[in-house]
C-alpha cells in the first residue's frame, strides 16, 4: 500500500469478532492469563496495550520500518534514544536542537556523567576530531527554529565509521516527507503531539527503529521508565494519522504561498524556509525529503516591531507547538528556546527578532490577509 493508504488502514488488523472498522480502545490495565506461566500477547498495559501496540504499528509501518515505540510526550521519545547512553558516553548535537531537548542535554547529561559538544553544522563537521568516546549523533534537520538542512546520509556514514549511534528527530518533516532510517539513521524519535496527531489536542510521542538489539534494549526501558502513550490517546493518535497526508500537503501548500508572499514583503529581512529556492539547504532538502514541510521563521526589518506584528495578528494563535490544523506563530527566544542562554542564542542566531511560524490548514488567502493587516499596524 502506498503512504496514504496505509495512513489509513495500517496497524493491527485483527479486531476480528466485532470488525469495527477502527482498531477499539482497550482500556483494561491488565490481561486474564490461561494459566499460571502461560502469558498470553498482553499481560499488563505498561508493557503491552493492544491500542498503544495498534499505533505503534502503524508508525513503524509508515516508516517501512520493523519496530516503533509510542511514548508520553516528545520529550519522552528522546529521553527513551538518551536511556541508552552510559556515564562517559559522549553526544553530538546540532546547535538549534528543540529547547526542551537542549535542556536534557546542556542539564541532565551532566548529572549522569555524559558529555556533549554542539555542532553548528554537521555537513562540514570533521568525525576525525571527535573523541573515541563519542557514542551518538544526535540531530534534527531541518532544525529548529532555523530550518537548516543537515545531509542525513553523509552525516550517519561518517559517524557510523566511527561507531557512533545516529538519531534523528524527524519531527518536522514525519515519515510521510522524510524517513531517516532509510538515510541509514539509527533511530528516529518523534514529538507526534505535531503533525501525526494534527489536532493540537494530545502530547505524544514516538520512537521507530529497524535494529532488533536496539529495540530490546529500547522496549525495556520503555516499560522500566513507564512513560507510555496511554490507550485513550493512542487511538487519538492513530485516527490523526489518518489524515496525516493531506493535511501536510494543504499546510505545506499553504506555506509555499506565504514564505513566497513574504519573501518579497518590505517588513521582512530574512525568511528561514528550506523550499525556497534562495535557501542554502534548498537542494539538500530536495534530495533527502519530499517536501520543506510547514514551519518556518522569519526577521524583520528595523522598521516593524515584531511584538506589535504579533498582537496584530487575528487569525494565527501566539502559541508555542505546531503541526495542528491551525496557524500558529512563536517567538523562539522567549517561548521554545528560552533554555539557551542569550550567547548561545546570538551565536546561533535566535535573535530577538526572530519569530517562528507553524502554518494549518486554512484558507491561504485569509492567513496572508492576517499577515497583511499586522504588518500595517506593526510599522514604527
Ligand atoms: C522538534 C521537536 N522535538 C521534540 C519536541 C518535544 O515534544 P513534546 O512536546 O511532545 O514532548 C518538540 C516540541 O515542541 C519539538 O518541536
Amino acid at each position: 500500500m502506498k503512504y496514504a493508504s496505509l495512513a489509513i488502514h495500517g496497524g493491527r488488523r485483527e479486531d476480528a469478532e466485532i470488525k469495527g472498522v477502527n482498531y477499539p480502545l482497550y482500556l483494561s490495565s491488565t490481561f486474564v492469563q490461561d494459566s499460571i506461566g502461560d502469558y498470553g500477547e498482553f499481560v499488563y498495559s505498561r508493557s503491552n496495550n493492544p491500542t498503544r501496540n495498534n499505533v505503534e504499528q502503524l508508525i513503524a509501518q509508515l516508516e517501512e520500518a520493523k519496530y516503533g515505540l509510542a511514548m508520553a510526550s516528545g520529550m519522552g521519545a528522546t529521553a527513551l534514544a538518551f536511556s541508552l547512553l552510559k556515564p562517559g558516553d559522549k553526544v553530538l548535537v546540532n546547535s538549534n536542537v528543540y529547547g526542551g531537548t537542549w535542556n536534557y542535554v546542556s542539564r541532565v547529561f551532566e548529572e549522569r556523567g555524559i558529555t556533549y559538544e554542539v555542532v553548528t553544522d554537521f555537513n562540514h563537521y570533521d568525525f576525525d576530531k571527535a573523541t573515541a568516546d563519542t557514542r551518538m549523533v544526535f540531530l534534527e534537520t531541518p532544525s529548529n527554529p532555523l530550518l537548516y538542512v543537515t545531509d542525513i546520509e553523509s552525516v550517519c556514514k561518517k559517524a557510523h565509521e566511527k561507531g557512533m549511534l545516529c538519531v534523528v528527530d524527524n519531527t518536522f518533516m514525519t515519515s510521510y516527507l522524510q524517513k531517516p532510517l532509510k538515510l541509514g539513521a539509527d533511530i528516529v524519535v518523534y514529538s507526534a503531539t505535531k503533525y501525526y496527531a494534527g489536532h493540537s489536542d494530545i502530547i505524544a510521542g514516538a520512537v521507530v527503529v529497524d535494529d532488533d538489539d536496539l529495540y530490546t534494549s529500547l522496549k525495556f526501558h520503555q516499560k522500566i521508565l513507564g512513560a507510555i502513550l496511554s490507550p485513550f490517546d493512542s487511538f487519538l493518535l492513530t485516527r490523526g494519522i489518518k489524515t496525516l497526508p493531506v493535511r501536510m500537503d494543504r499546510s505545506q501548500e499553504n506555506t509555499q504561498k506565504i514564505v513566497e508572499y513574504l519573501e518579497k514583503h518590505e517588513a521582512v529581512k530574512k525568511v528561514y524556509y528550506p523550499g525556497l529556492k534562495s535557501n542554502e539547504g534548498y537542494e539538500l532538502q530536495k534530495k533527502q525529503a519530499t517536501g520543506s514541510g510547514a514551519c518556518f521563521s522569519i526577521t524583520l526589518n528595523d522598521n516593524f516591531d515584531s511584538v506589535a506584528f504579533c498582537n496584530a495578528l487575528e487569525i494565527f494563535d501566539l502559541a508555542v507547538s505546531l503541526g495542528g490544523v491551525e496557524s500558529l506563530v512563536c517567538h523562539p527566544a522567549s517561548m521554545t528556546h528560552e533554555s539557551y542562554s542569550k550567547e548561545l542564542q546570538d551565536e546561533i542566531g535566535i535573535t530577538d527578532d526572530l519569530l517562528r511560524f507553524a502554518i494549518g490548514i486554512e484558507d491561504v488567502d485569509d492567513l496572508i490577509d492576517d499577515i497583511a493587516q499586522a504588518f500595517e499596524k506593526a510599522r514604527k
